[in-house]
C-alpha cells in the first residue's frame, strides 16, 4: 500500500490503524482501548495499558538475542574519542543507573533534570529515568544557569544528574558552576545531584549534595524496568513560547513508543540493524525522539556525534561519520548543511568518502531553503526530504514518508500530511481555507499518540496556547498553505518564536531580558532574515528620558545580559538605540512591519499606524548595523 492508501486507512479508522502500529510494542499488559476522550477536546491515548519505555528501546532486543548489536556509537571529533556500546552493554549501565538512582529514592513519577552535553551517558540518563517510571526533563547546555533555574522551578526535580562540563570548539563550557548558579536562584532544591565527570574537566563536588556518577553505582542492584500506565509522562521538555516562562511539553509514554517506532520504518526507511544519525542535540526534541528513543524504539544503531558540522576539524566531518559507520538515514537541520556548503561550496570534501549507504538527508527544525537542499540533491544524489514538526508533536506532522513511498519531491514544502494528522489551513475566523491560500495551520482534533496531552503544570496555558484559537483544533503556531496535490507549505510563526540556527527562541523571552536593563525604558526584539542562520534575533532599544551614556556602552550590556540570562544559544548580538517604536494607535508594537522593513520586503502600511514616520527612523537604525536591505 502506498501514502495515499495508509493515510486513507488512518482516516477511515484511526483508533483500528493505531491499534494495529501498538502491536509492534512489547506491553506488560496491552491496551483494549486506543483513544480516551477525557472532555473539552481533552484526549489520551492507550491510557489502559502498561508498558514501560526503557524495556522497549534496550531490554527487548536483548532479550531477542540481539545483545552483540551496536546500540550507541559515540563519535566525538571535538575530544578525538570514539567508542561503541552493544545493546547488551547498554542495559548493563542503564539498570546499574537506574538502581543507583533508585537506592537513593527515585521512584515512578519523580523528576530528573538531565544537563549534559553530547555523551552517551546522557541517554543512559534519560533510559534510567525511563526504567524506574521516573520523569525526565532534559536541559540544553548552551542554556544560562537562568534559564536551568527556571525548570528546577517548574519541573521540581528529586535529582538533577549533569555532567562536569561540555566542550564547545571555542571554549569549555563549565558545566557544574551553571549548575550550581542554577540552584542557587531557583527555590526548589533537588535532594541531590549525580555528577558525571569529564576528564577534560572535573568539577568540584559539593559535599552531602552530589554524588559521583560512578561511586554512588558501587555495589547497587540492577534496577528491573517498572511498567508504568500508558499515559505517565515519559518526560517534559520545554520549549520557547510567546512569553519568557518556557512551555513544559508533556510526552506521555505509550503514544510516544507507538508512534516513534512507526516513524521509522515509513518516514526514515530503517530497520533493525540499520544505523540511523540524527546530527542534533539531547536538549532538543530531535535528540529526544532520533538520538536517543526512535532509532532504539526500531533496534537500529544510533550515533551520539559530538561535534559541529564545521570546523571539527572541518566540513569534512558529516562525510567521514556517515562514510566510518554506513549510515543509511541522516537527518540534520538545514542551517548545518548551510555551514557545509559556506566552507565547501563544491562539495569536494565529500567526494574522496564513500557515501553509498546513504539513501536519504531528511532536514527539520526551521524552513529548509530551496538552494540548501538543490546544493544537497546534487551533491549526494539521493532525496532530500524536508519535514515538518515541533517539539509539541515530537515526529513529524508533514513529511515525505520515504519507507512507504517516495512520493515526489517538491522543493520548498514539507511534503504531506503523515498518518494522524489532518492538517487545515484555517482563516481568521477559523473556517478552511481553499488549496493555495494562506492561513493559520491547524491539526483536527484529537492529535495522534505522543503527542502532548498537556503542558506540565499549566493545563490552562496549554488550553490557551493550542487549544482555544479554533475550537476543535489544535493551533500550530505556524501559518502556511497546502497546494491541490495536498503538499504542504510553512511561511512563517504566528507567534513571537523565532528560529535561529534550527533553535527554537522566543523573542518575548529576550525582551522581558532587555526591558530589565536600568537605562531601558521600552523595547522590541524581531527575527530578521539570516542567510547563515535562518534568522537573528534584533533588539531596539528606547532609552530613559535623561540617560546620555554612550548607546555602545548600553547595547554591549544588553548583548551581555541575554547571554548571561539566557545563554549563548540566543545567538543575541544586535541592538541598535531608537527614539521611537512603531506602533499602532492603540499602542501594539508593529513588528512585523520591523522585520519586513530589515528583510527589505514591500509591504502595506498597517492603517492602524500611529506614526509612519517612525519607519523610516527604524531603517536608518537598521541600516547603522547593516540589517536594513532596501
Ligand atoms: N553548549 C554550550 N554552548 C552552546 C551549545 C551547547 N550545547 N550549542 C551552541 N552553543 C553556543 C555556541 O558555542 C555559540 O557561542 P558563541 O557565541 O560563544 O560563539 C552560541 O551558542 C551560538 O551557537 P550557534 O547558533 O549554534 O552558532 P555556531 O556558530 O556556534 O554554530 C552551526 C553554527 C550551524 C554549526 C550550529 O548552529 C549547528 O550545528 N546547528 C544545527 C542546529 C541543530 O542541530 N538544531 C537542532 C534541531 S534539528
Ligand atoms: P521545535 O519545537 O524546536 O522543533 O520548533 C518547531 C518549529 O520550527 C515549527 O513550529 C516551525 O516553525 C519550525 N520548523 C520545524 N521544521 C520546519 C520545516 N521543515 N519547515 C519550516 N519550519 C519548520
Amino acid at each position: 500500500m502506498g501514502y495515499s492508501d495508509i493515510y486513507a486507512a488512518w482516516k477511515s479508522d484511526p483508533e483500528g490503524f493505531w491499534m494495529e502500529q501498538a502491536q509492534a510494542v512489547d506491553w506488560a499488559e496491552p491496551p483494549k482501548q486506543a483513544l480516551f476522550d477525557r472532555g473539552d477536546h481533552i484526549y489520551e491515548w492507550f491510557a489502559d495499558a502498561k508498558v514501560n519505555t526503557c524495556y522497549n528501546a534496550v531490554d527487548r532486543h536483548v532479550e531477542a538475542g540481539h545483545g552483540d548489536r551496536t546500540a550507541i556509537i559515540y563519535d566525538s571529533p571535538i575530544t578525538h574519542t570514539k567508542h561503541t556500546l552493544s545493546y547488551a552493554e547498554l542495559q548493563t549501565r542503564v539498570a546499574s543507573l537506574a538502581g543507583a538512582l533508585r537506592a537513593k529514592g527515585i521512584e515512578k513519577g519523580d523528576r530528573v533534570i538531565i544537563y549534559m552535553p553530547m555523551v552517551p551517558e546522557a541517554l543512559e540518563a534519560m533510559l534510567a529515568c525511563a526504567r524506574l517510571g521516573a520523569i525526565h526533563s532534559v536541559v540544553f547546555g548552551g542554556f544560562a544557569a537562568n534559564e536551568l533555574a527556571v525548570r528546577i522551578d517548574d519541573a521540581k526535580p528529586k535529582a538533577i544528574i549533569a555532567a562536569s562540563c561540555g566542550i564547545e570548539p571555542n571554549r569549555v563550557v563549565h558545566y557544574k558552576p551553571l549548575l550550581d548558579g542554577a540552584i542557587d536562584i531557583a527555590s526548589h532544591k533537588p535532594d541531590f545531584c549525580v555528577i558525571f565527570q569529564r576528564e577534560q574537566e572535573v568539577a568540584r563536588l559539593e559535599d552531602g549534595r552530589d554524588v559521583d556518577w560512578h561511586a554512588f553505582q558501587y555495589g547497587v542492584t540492577p534496577a528491573e524496568c517498572v511498567p508504568v500506565e500508558g499515559n505517565h509522562p515519559a518526560y517534559i521538555l520545554y520549549t520557547s513560547g510567546t512569553t519568557g516562562a518556557p512551555k513544559g511539553v508533556v510526552r506521555p509514554t505509550a503514544g510516544h513508543i507507538v508512534a516513534l517506532n512507526w516513524t521509522m520504518k515509513n518516514i526514515y526507511n530503517v530497520e533493525a540493524g540499520d544505523v540511523f544519525w540524527a546530527a542534533s542535540d539531547v536538549g532538543w526534541v530531535v535528540g529526544h525522539s532520533y538520538i536517543c528513543y526512535a532509532p532504539l524504539f526500531a533496534g537500529c544503531t544510533t550515533i551520539v556525534f559530538e561535534g559541529k558540522p564545521v570546523g571539527t576539524p572541518d566540513a569534512s566531518t558529516f562525510w567521514r561519520v556517515i562514510s566510518d559507520y554506513g549510515v543509511k538515514s541522516f537527518f540534520t537541520a538545514p542551517t548545518a548543511i548551510r555551514a557545509v556548503k559556506r566552507e565547501d561550496p563544491k562539495g569536494e570534501l565529500a567526494k574522496s568518502f564513500d557515501l553509498s549507504k546513504l539513501q536519504a538527508l531528511f532536514l527539520a527544525g526551521e524552513r529548509a531553503d530551496p538552494d540548501t537542499i538543490e546544493w544537497a540533491q546534487k551533491l549526494l544524489g539521493i532525496p532530500v526530504i524536508d519535514h515538518w514538526w515541533q517539539t509539541e508533536t515530537g515526529y513529524s506532522i508533514a513529511a515525505n514518508p520515504t519507507g512507504l513511498e517516495l512520493m515526489p519531491v517538491k522543493i520548498g514544502s514539507p511534503s504531506v500530511a503523515m498518518p494522524g494528522y489532518d492538517v487545515q489551513i484555517l482563516g481568521e475566523d477559523g473556517h478552511p481555507l481553499p488549496a493555495g491560500e494562506l492561513g493559520a495551520i491547524a491539526v483536527k482534533l484529537p492529535l495522534p499518540p505522543g503527542t502532548l496531552p498537556t503542558l506540565w503544570n499549566a493545563a490552562d496555558r496549554f488550553r490557551k496556547s493550542y487549544l482555544d484559537a479554533f475550537p476543535g483544533y489544535y493551533e500550530t503556531g505556524d501559518a502556511g498553505m497546502i497546494d491541490e496535490d495536498g503538499y504542504l507549505y510553512i511561511m512563517a510563526r504566528t507567534d513571537d518564536v523565532i528560529n535561529v540556527a534550527g533553535h527554537r527562541l522566543s523573542t518575548g523571552g529576550m525582551e522581558e531580558v532587555l526591558a530589565a536593563h536600568p537605562d531601558v525604558a521600552e523595547c522590541a526584539v524581531i527575527g530578521v532574515t539570516d542567510d547563515f542562520k535562518g534568522q537573528l534575533p534584533v533588539g531596539f532599544l528606547c532609552l530613559n528620558s535623561g540617560c546620555n551614556r554612550p548607546h555602545e556602552e548600553i547595547t554591549a550590556e544588553v548583548v551581555k545580559l541575554v547571554r548571561e540570562k539566557i545563554g549563548p544559544v540566543a545567538a543575541f548580538k544586535l541592538a541598535v538605540v531608537v527614539d521611537r517604536l512603531p506602533k499602532t494607535r492603540s499602542g501594539k508594537i508593529l513588528r512585523g512591519t520591523m522585520v519586513n522593513i530589515a528583510d527589505g520586503k514591500e509591504f502595506k502600511m498597517p492603517a492602524t499606524i500611529d506614526d509612519p514616520a517612525i519607519l523610516d527612523e527604524i531603517r536608518e537604525a537598521l541600516q547603522t548595523i547593516g540589517y536594513a536591505k532596501a
